[in-house]
């Protein structure tokens, strides 16, 4: 099946990318005390020049004392760390490419490996990162207004710096998200509720603030997933009727492209239809979608973490979808992490090239 439709150019408002192959998000771990290195800036480059379309950054994350769990993951504010970002930024552009920071806070979390901890405990909407288990503090208003500030001056800031949009991180059980599973947010004020739309009111102040910092024709993408760390099966949206009480309220108050991850893209979101978790993002709100999860790949990406190999697979699955109008852009994560140059094998055709992933790519920032 031709590949070709992927290779067709996307514009939307502030973007204008020559694919529809998007970089996801992947935390790597690489920036000491939170300030991107050369050496990042350089393993983007690599991508852009590798002709990835949009390249989303990994995690970063904004302006509060517990916002991260982990002293390497690059900060989103502070002088030293958006010098840093603008040197990313600047050598993406020079290489031709486009790319957003995906902005985050992680909300509650278990405690780092490293040993290393936030100068204040962990916070989410009720103290919990997964169903009985509290590792943090419940958000007061007071908390909860100053992290939708900081949500808002971290997108000022990727706008400053030029970079072409900019998405939060809303998925895979960190804090928007924690505030929309009622697994993790047992609040009785107005951030609660019993259902997903009356959870999402978290959400939709944070991206209200955030597009009116960015203002109308610059790019928001929000990430969003069903899944939960904790429970890979759970559904935040049970019925369409369900994602589009969810979806649409997100949509008007500034949320442009939906990035709809799932670990396996071709799994069908609800009985009865084949489309997936993009396919009816896109059909419920008419927005432009991003799917994503084991593109080109054979195993997906958390039992990549425990080690399991993955060898490359067909792209016509996602092709089948992808020419049927379900989705606009693709979302790539470990191929791209594992090798610059997979947009443009894919291209050629050089399928005999592809690398496939093992976790030994984990541990470095892949150049070549
Ligand atoms: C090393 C690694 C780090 C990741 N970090 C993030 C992250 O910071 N933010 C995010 O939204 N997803 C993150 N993900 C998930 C990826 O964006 C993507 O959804 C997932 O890897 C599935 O895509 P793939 O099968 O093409 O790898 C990460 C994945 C990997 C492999």
């Amino acid at each position: 099946m031709s590949t070709n439709s992927l290779f067709e150019p996307f514009r939307l408002k502030s973007l204008n990318i020559k694919n529809r192959i998007v970089m996801a998000p992947m935390t790597r771990s690489f920036s000491p005390n939170g300030i991107p290195t050369d050496q990042v800036a350089a393993y983007y480059q690599k991508r852009a020049e590798g002709e990835v379309g949009l390249i989303l950054s990994e995690g970063t994350v904004i302006e509060r004392v517990s916002s991260s769990n982990d002293a390497n993951i690059p900060h989103f504010y502070g002088e030293q760390a958006l010098a840093g970002w603008q040197k990313v930024i600047n050598g993406v552009h020079s290489a031709g490419g486009s790319m957003g920071p995906q902005i985050w806070h992680m909300g509650i979390m278990d405690n780092h490996h490293s040993g290393w901890l936030p100068g204040q405990p962990f916070e989410g909407p009720s103290g919990l990162n997964r169903p009985g288990n509290n590792n943090g503090n419940t958000m007061t208003d007071a908390d909860i207004a100053d992290a939708i500030a900081a949500y808002g001056r971290a997108a000022a800031d990727a706008k400053r710096l030029g970079f072409d949009c900019v998405e939060l991180h809303g998925a895979h059980g960190y804090l928007i998200d924690q505030f929309f599973w009622e697994g993790t947010n047992e609040r009785t004020d107005v951030y609660g509720g019993k259902t997903l739309a009356e959870r999402s009111r978290f959400g939709i102040e944070v991206i209200k603030e955030v597009r009116k910092q960015v203002g109308e024709d610059f790019a928001v993408i929000i990430r969003l997933s069903q899944w939960k760390p904790a429970d890979y099966t759970n559904q935040l949206a049970k019925t369409p009727q369900e994602m589009e009480a969810w979806l649409n309220p997100l949509a008007d108050a500034g949320v442009d492209v939906f990035h709809c991850s799932q670990r396996r893209f071709w799994e069908p979101e609800f009985e009865d239809s084949d489309l997936n978790f993009a396919g009816w993002a896109k059909k419920l709100t008419g927005k432009a979608t991003i799917t994503v999860g084991s593109v080109g790949l054979t195993g997906e990406f958390l039992a990549a973490f425990g080690g399991e190999s993955s060898q490359p697979s067909s792209l016509d699955e996602l092709m089948r979808r992808k020419d049927r109008g379900d989705f606009d852009l693709v979302g790539v994560g470990r191929p791209l992490l594992a090798d610059p140059h997979w947009v443009q094998k894919i291209r050629d055709g050089r399928t005999s090239e592809l690398k496939g992933f093992t976790k030994a790519a984990l541990g470095e920032l892949v150049m070549e």
